[in-house]
């Protein structure tokens, strides 16, 4: 059964954006913040680049492919993971 996560994004200099994903969503959290209008930055959209890197201060992910940019402690790909919590994010 689908659940609802809210994820939050602290943008700099923009109001912050919170949107909900439903848990059986089939999307990386990528396409979910581009559908709530959030302006990312992406290249490769496949982990390979980090153009993607958004710091992740609240929440949990799930990598659905294993990244091959560096990811640093703290940060994530979302071209390459969904949420399995609700999350903060900074992008
Ligand atoms: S867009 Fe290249 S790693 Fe996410």
């Amino acid at each position: 059964m689908s659940k609802t996560l809210w994820i939050n994004v602290t943008r700099t200099n923009q109001d912050d954006v919170t949107f909900s994903v439903p848990t059986d969503e089939a999307c990386s959290l990528l396409v979910s913040m581009e559908r709530a209008g959030i302006d990312t930055h992406y290249h490769c959209r496949n982990g390979f680049c980090g153009a993607c890197r958004t710091r992740l201060c609240a929440g949990t992910v799930e990598y659905t492919t294993d990244p091959l940019a560096f990811v640093r402690p703290g940060d994530i790909l979302p071209c390459v993971c969904i949420a399995t919590s609700d999350l903060d994010l900074e992008h």
